[in-house]
């Protein structure tokens, strides 16, 4: 993988949903906290973060309608944007030399440790380790992004709503998320 690729497939992003490429961007700048704050160095944490910024790579072929619509998406609605995970794995497919490891956090970001998540319904033991967490920060920043229709919700509150799905995210890394997030930025408003 070389830098020119990585700018390449997320202009691709940008061209598409300026929201879109700010999430994945978010992603992954807290994927690269929170790694580095449980010990992830070297090559893994750049693992990590190229896993972050190509997460959502997919959404690119996701119509605007559906991707940027306030409140929640029907039935049918959720079925296509569900596809973006396959859409990424096709341009992985496209590219050369994008590494095993980051192709796993980007097709595996939406499994669940209970197996309800998708596109494969993966359960517990066959999530990897770094897809895991980020399942957390992809949720995390979900909750905390700007959307036109909504503002960023609080820290302290999409924890909270992490914290309460302890079937499907790993509790553990959640942990050391909080701990970051909560004690050591103390940030001025
Ligand atoms: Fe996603
Ligand atoms: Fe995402």
């Amino acid at each position: 993988m070389t830098d020119n690729q990585v700018t390449g497939l997320l202009g691709a992003v940008q061209d598409h949903d300026d929201y879109t490429y700010v999430h994945s961007l978010r992603v992954a700048i807290y994927l690269s906290l929170l790694g580095h704050s449980i010990g992830i160095k070297g090559d893994n944490l750049l693992t990590l973060s190229s896993g972050g910024l190509m997460h959502d790579l997919g959404k690119c072929k996701i119509p605007h309608t559906v991707l940027n619509k306030p409140g929640r998406l029907t039935d049918d609605e959720f079925v296509v944007m569900k596809t973006h995970v396959d859409h990424t794995g096709d341009i992985f497919d496209k590219s050369n030399d994008i590494s095993e490891s980051i192709q796993v956090i980007a097709l595996q970001h939406h499994e669940k440790i209970d197996g309800s998540g998708y596109p494969l319904g993966l359960k517990g033991g066959k999530l990897n380790e770094l897809a895991r967490m980020a399942t957390i920060v992809d949720i995390y920043s979900a909750l905390t992004d700007r959307r036109v229709y909504k503002p960023p919700m609080e820290a302290e509150k999409a924890i909270s709503i992490l914290e309460s799905m302890p079937n499907e995210v790993d509790q553990n890394l959640l942990l050391h998320l909080k701990a970051y997030l909560l004690e050591a930025t103390g940030l001025p408003e």
